[in-house]
């Protein structure tokens, strides 16, 4: 078999040899898989085929649940990543803001709105419990990170499709980024996905029954660099259809993010400006709609 990120069993996740083992990873790999994490795994093979059904629908159906310049969520098929195209097509749910965001549902599919709701709340609960043992991890208490993501917070669930690509060698479904938010849980079918781990691309392999989790850009700062947030990339397959479903756990727009205190000392001195999520948000997005411009990277806020 070929070198992987370790694979976590959650279901002891109050004990010390897990709370090692998550930690270690987040130091080597940025990335692990999690099994044991509680999600009910009909619920993850419902998701599965909703967005079977959601992609599979005709153009204008999906174009009627389209993302627009007042609201994010829904449907959308050109989103660019570093200004280079993807080959996707998206549809993102998130709560509604009491304003103009709202979710969007599609017409004629009367299970999606439930099951993306439940997988959504799951992967809340699941990111909570992780981000806790990560506070301790990092020498914080437990719930110190809590009040970043309770009540409010921006955490949103992506569906992602990959079509069938004729000539997948130099088009990647999604191109080579890192994650912007605190962490990633990530729901795959097929292989596509690769991490850069100590140079080289690493596939992860699929596993039906786990998640995969990847540290993003918030933890890597949080935690002084001590954590890394992972470059990672997808392909597309020749002919065969690929899907994933990343459920993004961000912190409320209010949040400034620096190092933790107890990953500070005076070996350690801090090594970024504290950061708003609001702001940094809007800098990245500006990159991921737009051809050219400003890319926005935690290494410009590097002291
Ligand atoms: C993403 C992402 C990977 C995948 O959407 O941010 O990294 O396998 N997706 O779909
Ligand atoms: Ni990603």
């Amino acid at each position: 078999m070929s070198l992987q990120p370790p694979v976590i069993d959650l279901s002891e996740s109050e004990r010390a040899h897990v709370h090692q083992a998550i930690d270690a990873a987040c130091r080597d790999w940025g990335v692990f898989q999690v099994v044991g994490h509680g999600i009910d795994l009909r619920l993850m093979a419902a998701l599965r085929r909703q967005m079977r059904s959601l992609f599979g629908a005709p153009l204008e159906e999906k174009l009627a649940i389209a993302r627009s310049a007042n609201n994010p969520w829904g449907f959308y098929d050109r989103e660019l990543t570093r200004h280079a195209r993807d080959w996707k097509q998206v549809y993102d749910y998130g709560p509604p803001d009491g304003g103009d965001i709202v979710p969007q549902w599609p017409a004629g599919l009367p299970a999606f709105k439930p099951i993306v709701r439940e997988f959504y709340q799951a992967c809340d609960d699941v990111s909570l419990r992780l981000l806790r043992v990560m506070s301790r991890n990092l020498g914080m208490p437990a719930e110190a990170l809590d009040a970043h993501f309770r009540p409010a917070h921006t955490s949103f669930l992506r569906l992602n499709y990959y079509p069938k690509c004729p000539a997948p060698s130099g088009q990647l479904g999604v191109n080579a980024h890192t994650d912007s938010g605190a962490v990633t849980l990530l729901l795959q079918d097929m292989p596509g996905l690769e991490v850069l781990h100590d140079g080289r691309w690493v596939l992860v392999e699929p596993r039906r029954d786990a998640l995969v989790v990847n540290l993003g850009d918030v933890l890597q700062v949080w935690s002084n660099d001590r954590y890394v947030a992972p470059l990672h990339r997808a392909f597309t397959h020749p002919d065969e259809d690929r899907f994933s479903a990343p459920f993004f756990f961000n912190p409320a727009y209010s949040t400034n993010y620096a190092p933790l205190p107890s990953a500070v000392d005076a070996r350690h001195p801090p090594r970024y400006r504290p950061i708003n999520w609001r702001e940094f948000r809007a800098r990245r997005a500006a990159g991921d709609y737009a051809p050219a411009g400003e890319y926005a990277q935690i290494s410009q806020y590097s002291i």
